[in-house]
């Protein structure tokens, strides 16, 4: 197809199918960005004019498979006019391709018209956008729509999976594990499967379609929490998770009150200095200003908390986290995300760490975690911002001065 490229057999199904909707449901390194890349560069060679949208999660997904597309016309021979700001955008003739972040619930996409359209890590973009943004946009061209992904859960993504299964017609879908791309080494799948719980393992690399079994956050109430649209009003309040070891520092922010609040912003930085840490998360809290800053203190101790003092930051309150107070805090999360009460914004990592997040039962109780090799830095950030929340819309903050602190 391109000099020096062969397709392995799950990609090649794929690139024959030629059902107007797509699903390839497959594991993490399977090559589904490649084949995305592929069937891009191969519509933007046929000879009648075509206009493709490569959708992802994230921007920086999305230019991954825009690039990848970029070395297959140049393998195939052909040199297209490329532009990367203000958004990666490509011309070949008189066809186009556009890269774009699903984010802001795809706004910047409506009112275009498309004969191709490929979602890379679709389970990872809120269902709206893909029926009521991606889906008519191809009505007039009667263009064709693919969704790649590695499975999260039973979502949307799962349920057009099935109808494909029933289908086969209209729907194509096929799902293929990791070990399926004869290029990854067996190794490397030892190595994933050894940092990881059997559980997420069967997910991301087994492209297996797992809900409950010790999962907190149900990945329903996670997709409502998506589609809400709460009113922008109330207090503004910030929770922060400090890296330890090879962690990530999290900070979220969030306005509103424990009966309805919406995330403004989360947010991840790693192999950052402490300096550098206090210092990105002293200037986004100087941007929002929230009222309450709980930051959790547990093994990293004053040091941190003092400097976010010294740089201004003096509403920012430590806490040491107890068993109980973890597990409060993790529960009245879960709560508010039940009750349709928090309003979260589709950030690949957290939707990743919210549907990996896992209550474990051991002896002494019941172990809550990001399982095996996840984090869980923006769940617990998360948590935090929404243990801060006051309780009514009011805005009157109950507590004042130090969060109490539990020992355990
Ligand atoms: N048919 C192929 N021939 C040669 N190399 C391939 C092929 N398919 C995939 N690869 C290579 O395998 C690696 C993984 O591919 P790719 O990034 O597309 O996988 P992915 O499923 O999107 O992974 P991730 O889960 O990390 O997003 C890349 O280095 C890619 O170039
Ligand atoms: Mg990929």
């Amino acid at each position: 197809m391109f000099s020096g490229w062969r397709p392995h057999a799950g990609q090649l199904a794929f690139l024959s199918a030629d059902a107007p909707v797509r699903v390839l449901a497959c594991g993490r390194r399977w090559g589904k960005t490649e084949v995305i890349a592929a069937e891009i560069a191969r519509t933007l060679l046929s000879v009648a004019p075509r206009s493709v949208l490569l959708v992802a999660p994230s921007q920086e997904q999305a230019l991954l498979g825009f690039e990848r597309a970029i070395e297959f016309l140049h393998r195939a021979g052909v040199r297209p006019t490329v532009r990367r700001s203000p958004a990666p955008t490509l011309r070949l003739g008189d066809s186009r391709l556009w890269a774009r972040s699903a984010a802001r619930g795809g706004t910047l996409l409506r009112g275009r018209k498309a004969h191709l359209i490929l979602v890379d890590e679709a389970a990872y973009v809120p269902e709206p956008v893909v029926t009521e943004v991606l889906m008519p946009m191809l009505a007039d061209t009667g263009g064709k729509l693919a969704l790649v992904s590695t499975p999260r859960g039973k979502n949307y993504f799962y349920r057009l999976y099935q109808q494909g299964q029933e289908d086969g017609v209209r729907v194509w879908s096929l799902r293929s594990p990791s070990w399926h791309n004869p290029l990854l080494s067996p190794t490397v799948l030892q190595m994933q499967a050894s940092m990881m719980s059997a559980r997420q393992f069967q997910v991301e690399y087994g492209a297996m379609f797992l809900d409950d079994a010790g999962q907190v956050f149900r990945t329903e109430w996670v997709d409502c929490a998506l589609q809400l649209n709460l009113p922008d009003e109330g207090l503004t309040v910030a929770g922060l998770d400090w890296a330890r070891r090879q962690d990530y520092t999290a900070l979220a922010i969030l306005r509103g009150s424990r009966q309805g609040a919406k995330l403004l912003l989360i947010r991840r930085w790693q192999g950052l200095s402490w300096r550098e840490h206090i210092e990105v998360v002293a200037e986004l809290l100087h941007l929002y200003q929230p009222v309450r800053v709980l930051c959790d203190r547990t093994g990293v101790g004053d040091p941190l908390l003092e400097a976010l003092h010294e740089a201004g930051i003096l509403q920012a309150e430590g806490v040491v986290f107890t068993q109980t107070l973890k597990r409060n805090l993790i529960d009245h999360l879960a709560l508010m995300l039940e009750q349709g009460k928090l309003q979260l914004l589709p950030d690949p990592a957290l939707l990743n760490e919210l549907y990996h997040f896992e209550a474990t039962p051991t002896e002494r109780g019941t172990r809550l975690q990001g399982s095996g090799g996840t984090h869980d830095d923006l769940v617990i950030a998360l948590a935090l911002a929404t243990w801060g929340l006051p309780q009514a819309p009011a805005g009157i903050i109950q507590t004042s001065g130090q969060t109490r602190v539990e020992r355990g």
